[in-house]
């Protein structure tokens, strides 16, 4: 089958690499010029572990091609998925300004193309309830009432870190639409990534517009709630890992998604959360969960600050930290939202020096920082003369460091840790002054927080 992408990012990428590897033929567009020159020349644009090989493979096939050209990838294509950003706007609702300028174009296409065959126009993107009515009227405004085409939500569930995986075996594929021209098409496309029993559910567009959000937003809410009894933990001297399994081991609650941390970041559960605080707020029928979600996330990584500031006595200026990872999560190079940039901020703000390392998401520091910190060429790197070492990003080469020669590397042995990635028992066996969240670390203070 031919198939347009609309927006070669993270969501684009992956869907087009992964359909061209089940043997579409794939035309890629996107306006960031640098974006189609790279992915031309073989060179893939963002991190995610597997997508590499499987990019090359079909590039060099002839299976999948990029350029700026959205009216030729259209008139070739039946399946015209959109996969633009939706970022928050000043009043936390999703910006569709890309969504619906790629609508009205496609009108325009339409309208000079009146030949050009039935389409199916899916939005993959993240968007409010009611997009799916914004982007058809958008188009039909512009191709006129007798040029065939149906819009379908077809929202995306793909992790980051996980993309190819989640792409190529999806737990289900919701399809939103009323129109069985438009579903039967779908269906087809995705047939070939449903063979390990995975679901096909179809409802409505709007329905499959809430069901994105409601997600994500559950996934915050999840992560919240683990941070918020993790700081009851601290306070009360229990242990959040042992209610963890305790908790997780039933199956109404489940064990994933249990870890507390620094909050959740990256470009979809921040903004989405707020995307779907404001569209309920605006249909009168507020989510007043979702706004204490959004608050604990906010408030745990200023949280986590507070508690090296007190332990250095509030004077940072001449202390040097280290901190171990940028990416909002491992095996990533995103650092959209990252909470660590809240804690390298205030770092810099109370004069302390700060050397940071990152497996592949350096980019993103430097793009914030440029010469304001420094940057290390290793995890060790990093460690030469520091007062402190914060892990931001639970990134597997930093599960089993050498512990002596970071001793031996750093001014004092004190290690902050967002992301409670040692035994507490053994650092302290190991002689650090270990602090975590949520656990029973070195010590304990009945009123950290
Ligand atoms: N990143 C994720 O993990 C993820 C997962 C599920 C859903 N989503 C959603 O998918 C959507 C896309 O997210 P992303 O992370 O891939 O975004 P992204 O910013 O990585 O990619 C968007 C791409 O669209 C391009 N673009 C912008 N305007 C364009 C236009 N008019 N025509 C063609 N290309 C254009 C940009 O140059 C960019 O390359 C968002 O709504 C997001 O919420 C993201």
């Amino acid at each position: 089958m031919n198939v347009a992408i609309v927006g070669t990012g993270y969501v684009g990428l992956v869907t087009g690499v992964c359909l061209a590897e089940r043997g579409n033929t794939v035309h890629c567009v996107d306006t960031n010029p640098e974006v189609v020159e790279k992915l031309n020349a073989g060179q893939v644009t963002i991190y995610e572990p597997g997508l590499d090989d499987i990019y090359l493979r079909n590039l060099k096939k002839g299976r999948i091609a990029f350029s700026g050209d959205l009216e030729k990838a259209v008139l070739l294509a039946e399946i015209i998925f959109l996969c633009l950003p939706t970022p928050p706007g000043d009043d936390g609702s999703a910006d569709l300004r890309y969504i619906l300028q790629v609508a009205d174009d496609l009108g325009k296409i339409f309208a000079r193309n009146p030949g050009a065959g039935y389409k199916v126009v899916v939005d993959k993107s993240t968007v409010p309830v009611g997009t799916s009515d914004k982007v058809l009227a958008a188009i039909r405004k512009n191709a006129g009432p007798a040029f065939g085409f149906n819009v379908v939500s077809n929202p995306e569930f793909l992790r980051e870190g996980f993309a190819v995986e989640d792409f190529l075996r999806p737990e289900r594929v919701v399809i939103g639409s009323s129109e069985e021209r438009a579903i039967v098409a779908l269906k087809d496309l995705y047939e070939p990534f449903l063979q390990t029993g995975s679901k096909v559910i179809v409802m409505d567009e709007k329905s499959a517009e809430v069901t994105k959000y409601a997600a994500n937003a559950f996934l915050a809410l999840k992560i919240s709630y683990m941070n918020d009894l993790a700081n009851f933990c601290d306070a009360v001297g229990a242990d959040i890992d042992r209610i963890r399994e305790g908790i997780g081991s039933d199956s109404r609650i489940g064990p994933k998604f249990l870890f507390p941390g620094l909050g959740y970041g990256g470009s979809c559960l921040p903004k989405d959360v707020k995307a779907l605080l404001k569209s309920a707020s605006d249909a009168g029928s507020a989510l007043s969960v979702l706004q204490a979600v959004e608050d604990i996330n906010q408030e745990q990584r200023k949280r986590f600050f507070r508690k090296m500031e007190r332990h250095f006595g509030g004077k940072l200026e001449g202390l040097r930290f280290a901190v171990w990872g940028i990416a909002f999560k491992p095996n990533t190079d995103d650092t959209r939202e990252a909470p660590v940039f809240h804690i390298i901020d205030e770092l810099l703000k109370g004069k302390a020096t700060v050397a940071v390392y990152d497996p592949e998401a350096m980019a993103g520091a430097r793009a914030r920082y440029g010469d304001r910190i420094e940057y290390a060429e290793s995890s060790y790197g990093a460690l030469q003369g520091a007062d402190t070492l914060v892990i931001a990003t639970e990134w597997f080469e930093f599960r089993k460091p050498d512990f002596r020669l970071m001793k031996t590397l750093m001014r004092q042995p004190v290690i902050f840790d967002g992301r409670n990635i040692y035994d507490p028992r053994k650092m302290r066996e190991h002689g650090f002054l270990y602090h975590s969240i949520g656990r029973k670390t070195h010590e304990h203070h009945a009123t950290e927080g």
